[in-house]
């Protein structure tokens, strides 16, 4: 976009073409007070004005990062990278990371001991007289999906602390909001889907159906893109629930309740995502019937890039596809889903003994025989191609598919997965996945 020379007076010259339709009339103008009092301090008159003083402001800001790239300003950045990676390594959740960090590097005292030092402080002011907050972990299964719900292993991994529930006790009617999705609703006794049903369940659970609640959820997992969202909902907003209650349960019991949402949700849910999401662990999972974890034990963080694709992936409707076919063909489909446990419990092993390249050939089959159950898309296929065209050694859509997400294993080549991806369009999550910590 941008394009920088020197002209022939040694002057430095910057062009930057950027395609930009601002609007100074209407829209956002009426409801965002923000926006109005943005457009008189910057003085537009026009949207073309506006437009190419935005576009001024990105060329200033790409010359900056230019500098920060050859300048001192990148040594700085490091800090900063690295103070946020021992508050995570802390246990930060999502929405503390940046008052960890910001307090981490004011003390000077960069350090592990400090980062869990600030967090217990912020933790301790978060409980304040009527707010009580929870946290809950997503998920990331590297192999298995769909073979679990019949049974089989299913390899997963936690996102630690990526949604997190405060529960007020309030007067009028319960209602739930999660910001980053946009949602509102109240939860009434009709409520019969979404997360207003999964509330009313886990207030039954409670015992708690007369008690009315203001729940705040904030989560930095996407919305139905197989990172278990749904059930990191129910388990943060449990825990955080029977806290406002003085109800001390145990993580079986959260698990529990969560699973019991989870079926409301999906149908017939193996508890994968709400077993992972409670105990956040790196994990072997099975469900015959009977729970069997098995927890990993993980000495680094894995070399991961997720990205999602365009559309989301309803797992209640995936699973649903899968039955279907599975009892037109269940002697081939069982078949597939007996080499797929294989490839789980041989990547359990790879997995923890570090062999990703192992892992990653593990990953590649367990997609095919995932397209072979028709739950991959062409663009799930691309973003795969993309990811292992750029030296991701493994990649493969991960959770329910027919959209959502692709997991890649990029040992030493992180970045420019990431970097090919999102340059093709493909956000990427960016938060930590689980690694050494979320086993400590
Ligand atoms: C969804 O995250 C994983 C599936 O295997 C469904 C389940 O295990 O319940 C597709």
């Amino acid at each position: 976009l941008t394009k920088w020379t020197v002209d022939d007076d040694g002057n430095l010259l910057g062009e930057i073409s950027v395609p930009l339709k601002p609007g100074v009339v209407g829209g956002t103008l009426s409801t965002n007070p923000a926006a109005a009092l943005g457009l008189e301090i910057c003085g537009a008159r026009s949207a073309r004005e506006l437009a190419e003083l935005m576009a001024a402001v990105g060329l200033a800001q790409n010359f900056a990062a230019l500098r920060a790239l050859a300048g001192s300003g990148i040594q700085k950045g490091h800090m900063h990278l690295h103070a946020r990676s021992l508050a995570t390594n802390a246990g930060a959740a999502e929405y503390q990371l940046d008052e960890v960090v910001a307090r981490l590097l004011a003390s000077g005292d960069v350090k592990a001991w400090k980062a869990e030092e600030i967090l217990k402080d912020l933790s301790g002011s978060e409980v304040n007289d009527d707010a009580v907050t929870a946290t809950a972990a997503g998920k990331i299964i590297l192999l298995g999906e769909h073979a679990v719900v019949y049974g089989r292993h299913a390899l997963a991994i936690p996102i630690p602390n990526a949604v997190r529930a405060a529960v007020r006790p309030c007067d009028n009617t319960t209602t739930v909001s999660i910001k980053e999705w946009g949602l509102r609703a109240e939860v009434t006794a009709a409520s019969s889907d979404g997360v207003a049903a999964a509330i009313n369940r886990i207030l039954d659970e409670l015992d708690a159906r007369d008690t009315r609640f203001a729940i705040d959820v904030s989560s930095c997992l996407p919305m139905g893109m197989g990172l278990g969202s749904s059930a990191a909902i129910a388990v943060a907003i449990t825990r955080a629930v029977a806290r406002s209650l003085g109800q001390d349960i145990d993580d079986e019991r959260v698990n529990e309740i969560a699973y019991a949402c989870e079926k409301l949700a999906h149908g017939t849910p193996s508890g994968v995502d709400n077993t992972l999401s409670c105990f956040s662990k790196a994990m072997l999972f099975q469900n015959r019937g009977s729970l069997h974890i098995q927890p990993l034990q993980l000495a680094e963080e894995i070399p991961l890039v997720v990205a999602f694709s365009r559309q989301a992936g309803p797992t209640q409707e995936q699973v649903a596809g899968v039955r279907a076919r599975y009892e037109l063909d269940t002697v081939r489909y069982e078949a597939l889903f007996d080499q797929i446990d294989d490839l789980s419990l041989a990547g359990a092993s790879a997995l923890q003994a570090r062999r990703y390249d192992e892992l990653g050939r593990l990953m590649n089959v367990c997609h095919g025989l995932l397209n072979a159950i028709e739950v991959s898309t062409p663009d799930l296929e691309n973003i795969v191609a993309i990811a292992r065209d750029h030296g991701a050694v493994g990649a493969k859509l991960t959770g329910a598919g027919g959209g959502g997400s692709v997991v890649a294993l990029c040992p030493g080549t992180e970045d420019a997965v990431r970097t090919a991806l999102e340059r093709s369009g493909y956000q990427t999550l960016r938060t930590q996945t689980a690694g050494g910590c979320a086993n400590e």
